[in-house]
């Protein structure tokens, strides 16, 4: 018997398509290619504990081939079923230096490009932590019809048509945000279907935890250090205590952060005062997503979304989460302007 209450994301993104006039449906499958990847990656990073064994057995490859690292693993994926799907232009990722465009019948038809970081923490993969997929889908400036250009590839992130991300957890889960809602799918391995699980997130208002790597506390600028301060001495009067969780994996950290609420911060330090992440891979997308879920995000003096980047690497400090934290943060910005 068929189990109604179940929603696969294929399913889901149908309904949510013919509830818009003249909608072609290649948002649509776009995601389904971006889950299909998500569930090849996911069957690696299941393995990854097994590649001194699998590796073993990997002797008998008769081709010679280099076992691939996961990150290269996950790009390949990522780049293979958006190449060979019929909704997108070309592509952005964090493991090339420049971008992919497809430039074949298909793919100059489509209206989408896609900026993904294919596989987010892996420096986490040896001690199991939780690893994810982050993706910003834009629509092109220039004319179907025509091979994509940089200049579709350029875009701030307030241009994102969707933007969601693959969580390699204790379950998998897709989530993914347009401009109705944020919602999120979890794998059901058994039939291989992402299923809604959290149907039309919020993000709470205000937290408890805040999120930031405290080895950097001494390299932060000074509003960041009185923040991080006045976070440590939160009391029960104030809205505390607060609690600091940092997974060194922003899916892990932004997706605690969704559910939980709280505060996400990669600041610039002396050593790399435009901070680590990477805005078109990583910070719009959350941004997006944030934003879309009732949070907010800004780079101290900006609100991430209104960016315009230079290049295609731009890095970016980040603040993002719970509005009022989020605010309370940016105050002690404000402060020392
Ligand atoms: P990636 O694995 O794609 O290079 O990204 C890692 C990022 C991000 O996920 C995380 O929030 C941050 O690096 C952690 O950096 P620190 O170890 O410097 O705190
Ligand atoms: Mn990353
Ligand atoms: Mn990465």
């Amino acid at each position: 018997m068929i189990n109604r209450q179940i929603l696969t994301l294929d399913e889901f993104t149908i309904q949510q398509y013919r509830k818009i006039p003249n909608a072609t449906g290649e948002l649509s499958s776009l995601l389904r290619d971006i889950g299909l990847a998500g569930k090849r990656i996911n069957v690696e990073v299941n393995k990854a504990g097994l590649v001194d064994i699998l590796g073993d057995e990997g002797t008998t490859n008769v081709q010679g081939e280099d076992v691939k690292k996961l990150d290269v693993f996950s790009n390949n994926q990522m780049v293979g079923v958006l190449q060979h799907g019929i909704s997108c232009a070309g592509i952005g990722s964090e493991e090339m230096d420049d971008v992919v465009i497809f430039n074949d019948e298909i793919s100059n038809d489509s209206k989408y490009v896609v900026m993904f970081d294919p596989l987010d923490g892996s420096s986490n993969i040896d001690t199991n932590a939780s690893i994810g997929t982050i993706f910003g889908i834009y629509r092109r400036v220039t004319s179907p019809g025509q091979p994509a250009s940089e200049a579709d590839f350029l875009q701030a992130g307030v241009k994102q048509v969707a933007a969601g991300y693959i969580i390699y957890g204790s379950s998998t889960m897709l989530v993914y945000a347009t401009r109705r809602g944020v919602n999120g799918f979890t794998l059901d391995p058994s039939i291989g279907e992402f299923c809604l699980s959290h149907p039309d997130i919020k993000i709470p208002d205000n937290g408890k935890i805040y999120s930031v790597n405290h080895g950097n506390f001494f390299q932060y600028e000074a509003p960041v250090k009185k923040y991080i301060d006045i976070c440590q001495n939160k009391t029960k009067e104030n809205g505390g205590p607060y609690t600091q969780r940092y997974i060194g994996s922003m899916v892990a950290d932004m997706h605690r952060s969704l559910i939980k609420g709280g505060i996400f911060m990669y600041p610039g330090t002396t050593d790399k005062p435009g901070g680590k992440l990477r805005l078109m891979y990583e910070c719009n997308p959350f941004a997006f997503i944030v934003e879309v879920a009732g949070g907010m995000a800004s780079n101290g003096k900006q609100r991430i979304l209104d960016i315009v980047p230079k290049k295609l690497h731009d890095r970016t400090p980040v603040f993002i989460g719970s509005t009022k934290m989020v605010e309370e943060c940016l105050s002690y910005w404000k402060e020392s302007q």
